[in-house]
């Protein structure tokens, strides 16, 4: 490379700092590397070092990176046409609604309304909820993240809610099962169960259920800390809500298309919502997608009423063209299936890293999404930096990137949840890389 070309490449760094707002960080002295290009499991960066892409960037690229037939089919969709208004249609977007009804949940199908994102997909939700039972409050549960903007900010319980409070009214906070740390104070997770049941039910009579429109809930616990409830615990909020007329909405925007091991994580639990809001997986990433899918039984309620929600890029065609690949690879590939034989293999090897250092507390997950929770002390659980607190582990995840390992994660818990299409080879590499970094910080 010339001197000057180095020049060039090495000022994108400077210039990313000078220049570019970065999510949920303090800004000064960050030096991630400049990602240029990728390639099936492997991010590259400017100066050709290459990662191995072990979260599938941010719980989403379900492909790998640089799929041909998805990339083939936006360019030829760039070429034909970029942009159609939403109040028209579009060949693409009625294919892709056709295909994401085919493996929704429900027998009678469903109709999905677009957006570009998650955070956007679950406001439209609440805001269809409420439009259709004539109720206003949502319930949302703590540890849960549905968004940023000011109506998913709010519906998010966590810390990055705070900066949008006093946020939008109507949301009604609950606790959700969590065995490992248990915020109904069990060790046993049916007894977790049962007593976060009662504890919703309480909540629903102090609030009256029939002022509740919806419930919205991640299937499994994303970004705080990749939780996956006890059995029974879905179909029992299922039961609850259906008795008290509330609609059962879960945010599959990390579950969504096949990280499961199925479709959505409502046939992975067998539990069928009113409806579901998704992005990421959608397009594997490539283009910005999200939207909602509503059961049919709900959406010809709009047949004769108006829909409440309108974006300029709803449906946009590129984000449909991608959308369309996407799920045909995932077809063609059979991903979903993949999905569940990969998580034979990550229980496997978790299982030896935490035979292996004290500093995993538990390991867990589903289909191809597992989180690693570091501890201090394995007997009392002590995390190993605190759930929202001052530190992170962003030392740990510079480490693993400097050893070839890309891993993003949340506090104590990192996140492994790689391409759908990763092979076993790189599996083992990528244990090996983690494997040594958790020696080192057992050290
Ligand atoms: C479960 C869940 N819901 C919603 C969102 C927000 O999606 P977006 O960032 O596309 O707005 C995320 C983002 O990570 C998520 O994990």
């Amino acid at each position: 490379m010339t001197a000057s070309l180095r020049k060039i490449k090495d000022d994108f760094s400077a210039l990313h700092e000078r220049h570019v707002l970065t999510p949920w960080v303090a800004q000064a002295g960050r030096k991630p590397p400049v990602i240029e290009r990728g390639e099936g499991s492997y991010l590259y960066d400017d100066r050709g070092a290459r990662y191995l892409d072990f979260s599938a960037g941010l719980v989403a690229v379900n492909l790998g990176h640089a799929h041909p037939a998805v990339v083939a089919a936006i360019a030829e969709q760039a070429g034909r046409i970029a942009y159609a208004p939403p109040s028209l249609g579009n060949d693409r977007r009625a294919m892709l609604a056709r295909a994401i009804s085919d493996i929704a949940p429900w027998d009678d199908g469903c109709r999905v309304f677009f957006t570009t994102g998650g955070g956007e997909a679950n406001e439209d939700a609440i805001k269809f909820a409420r439009t259709l039972t004539g109720r206003h409050k949502v319930l949302a549960a703590y540890r849960s993240f549905h968004g940023s903007a000011p109506g998913a900010g709010t519906l998010t319980g966590e810390n990055r809610r705070w900066p949008n409070e006093p946020g939008i009214p109507g949301v009604v906070r609950f606790f959700a099962p969590f065995p490992y740390r248990s915020p109904f104070y069990t060790r046993d997770p049916r007894e977790e169960t049962d007593r976060a049941i009662a504890h919703l039910e309480e909540i629903v009579r102090y609030e009256g259920g029939d002022r509740i429109a919806a419930l919205l809930i991640e299937p499994v616990v994303g970004a705080n800390g990749v939780i996956v409830y006890p059995d029974g615990y879905l179909a029992l909020v299922r039961e609850l809500c259906t008795r008290h007329g509330i609609l059962l909405i879960f945010d599959e925007v990390m579950t969504g298309f096949g990280r499961t091991g199925e479709p959505f994580a409502a046939q992975r639990f067998g539990v069928t919502p009113d409806a579901i809001t998704f992005a990421k997986g959608v397009t594997s990433a490539y283009v910005p997608l999200g939207g909602v899918a509503v059961r049919e039984s709900l959406a010809k309620h709009f047949d004769t009423h108006t829909l409440p929600s309108g974006h300029t890029f709803s449906g946009h065609p590129l984000a449909m063209a991608a959308g369309v690949a996407t799920l045909q690879a995932y077809r063609d590939e059979e991903l979903f299936a993949r999905a569940r034989e990969l998580e034979r293999r990550l229980r496997e090897r978790f299982d030896a890293l935490q035979r292996a250092h004290d500093v995993v507390g538990e390991a867990r997950g589903v289909g191809a999404f597992f989180g690693l929770e570091l501890v201090s002390d394995r007997a009392t659980r002590e995390p190993l930096v605190s759930w929202q607190g001052t530190q992170t582990l962003q030392g740990f995840f510079n480490d693993l990137l400097a050893d070839g390992l890309y891993l993003y994660g949340r506090y104590n818990v990192a996140i492994v949840s790689p391409p759908l299409t990763i092979s076993t080879d790189e599996l083992d590499e990528g244990f090996a890389i983690l494997d040594a970094a958790l020696a080192r910080l057992n050290a």
